[in-house]
């Protein structure tokens, strides 16, 4: 049983040992739960995710018509509206999950009705133009306050549009294409920088056809979904922290099974890799066409070497970077990070947040307008680490905590349940004291 409290004090760790199963990817479940809700049919997910972000997603759903059941055995049952959902008068709450409110604004825009979206504090600072622009460019009406949420959406049929992403973001292509999936004609969305394509593979999951080059998608509406059952694949960006902290380990040894390893998400393999860590991934499966095994890792007994993790590699390492950074004073040589402007408007500012974290520390760390310089070689001491409420920073600082000299506190623990309610629990679990 998983407790949230808004204090937790992190003990240094000896060693990190074990095997874990980690509960369902929240990108996935967040596209499954949406698309199930929006289907015909009923479909059945088994490990969807435990976080508060898609609880948020179906909480939004179920308001605008869809049936969400828990079975007693965990399955989550969502029942489809079938296409067409009913206009809520309640605002829609989105929390803390800025997935929700880009998506939802996409499948929303071309349905007949208004629709008011909110999200709590952090949410309602971040960047809504990015997805005012191209849903606008379809002949959607949506108003913002002053670029952030709430949003409102007085809705309506839409025209298609071949939209290029300024930024790459897996999100505002998502949204363009739950609009374009409704949309009569063909919409296309384009990206510089290839980012997770769950939603791609999931729309195809519920029979929808869009086709694919290198860097484009497209989809011709209007289409209808169908429902599936599925077992989500376990969360690779919750399992950052966990192969980072074995990482960080000579002698350490650690399983992961069930684990989603999509190209668009698994990065960090490479990465560690890059840094020296032994990973090897065993029993690879295809299901509902995203890639699920089991991953080991062990640390060299040198310890982790340097890497520079700038461009592509940036944008698609963009959740895991809080974490790696937060290692980076145990490598041998440091990180240094480029590119990663994104990680500004996220669920805080993860830069500065990272960078001020690290030096209550101890740690010396040059922060840039895209990134970070975490030189390697440091002794880091516990402190009392600001999350500043974002799940994110919270477990990476937990992490960084395993292999400091004394106890670390960490403030605003309990948001790690914004996508991963077990992480203190199953920390506890492996790391050996
Ligand atoms: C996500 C996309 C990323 C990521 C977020 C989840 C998704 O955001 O940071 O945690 O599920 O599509 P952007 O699309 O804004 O880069």
């Amino acid at each position: 049983m998983h407790t949230a409290t808004a204090e937790r004090i992190i003990r240094p760790a000896r060693n990190i040992f074990g095997s874990l199963r980690l509960p369902g990817d929240k990108s996935i479940s967040h596209r499954y739960g949406m698309l199930a809700a929006f289907a015909e049919g009923t479909s059945r997910f088994t490990n969807f995710s435990t976080g508060a972000d898609c609880a948020s997603t179906l909480a939004c759903m179920q308001a605008l018509g869809a049936t969400v059941r828990k079975l007693d055995n965990g399955t989550v049952e969502v029942t489809g509206v079938g296409g067409s959902v009913t206009p809520s008068n309640q605002p829609l709450d989105c929390g803390n999950s800025g997935s929700t409110m880009r998506m939802i604004s996409g499948l929303l825009a071309p349905q007949q009705g208004s629709f008011t979206l909110v999200g709590d504090a952090s949410l309602s600072r971040r960047p809504m133009e990015r997805i005012r622009k191209p849903l606008e460019a379809m002949g959607a009406r949506l108003t913002l306050t002053d670029g952030h949420a709430p949003i409102h959406i007085a809705g309506g049929p839409l025209q298609p549009i071949d939209y290029t992403t300024p930024v790459p973001s897996a999100q505002v292509k998502t949204c363009v294409l739950l609009a374009g999936l409704q949309t009569a004609g063909e919409t296309t969305v384009r990206e510089s920088v290839r980012t997770r394509d769950h939603s791609e593979l999931a729309l195809r999951a519920f029979s929808a056809r869009l086709t694919r080059t290198v860097n484009s998608v497209s989809i011709t509406g209007p289409q209808a979904l169908h429902a599936i059952d599925a077992a989500v694949p376990g969360d690779i960006s919750s399992a950052a922290f966990f192969l980072c902290a074995a990482a960080l380990f000579p002698g350490s040894s650690l399983i992961l099974d069930s684990l989603g390893l999509n190209p668009t998400r698994a990065t960090l393999l490479d990465v560690l890799t890059a840094l020296g860590a032994h990973i090897s991934v065993l029993n690879l499966e295809d299901k509902n066409s995203e890639l699920v095994g089991t991953v080991q890792v062990s640390s060299p007994p040198e310890g982790l070497r340097s890497t520079t993790v700038s461009g592509a590699l940036a944008a698609q390492l963009i959740d895991e970077l809080p974490v790696l950074a937060a290692i980076a004073p145990y490598t041998s040589g440091g990180i240094r990070i480029r590119d990663a402007k994104e990680l500004r408007v996220k669920e805080s500012d993860r830069i500065a947040l990272v960078a001020r974290n690290l030096r209550a520390m101890g740690a010396e760390v040059e922060e840039f307008e895209d990134g970070l310089d975490v030189p390697g070689g440091q002794t880091l001491h516990g402190a009392t680490i600001d999350s500043g409420g974002d799940h994110r920073i919270a477990m990476a600082f937990s992490v960084a905590a395993l292999r400091a000299e004394g106890d670390t506190l960490i403030q605003g623990a309990d948001s790690a349940a914004i996508s991963f309610p077990e992480f203190f629990d199953l920390l506890d679990l492996v790391a050996e004291r």
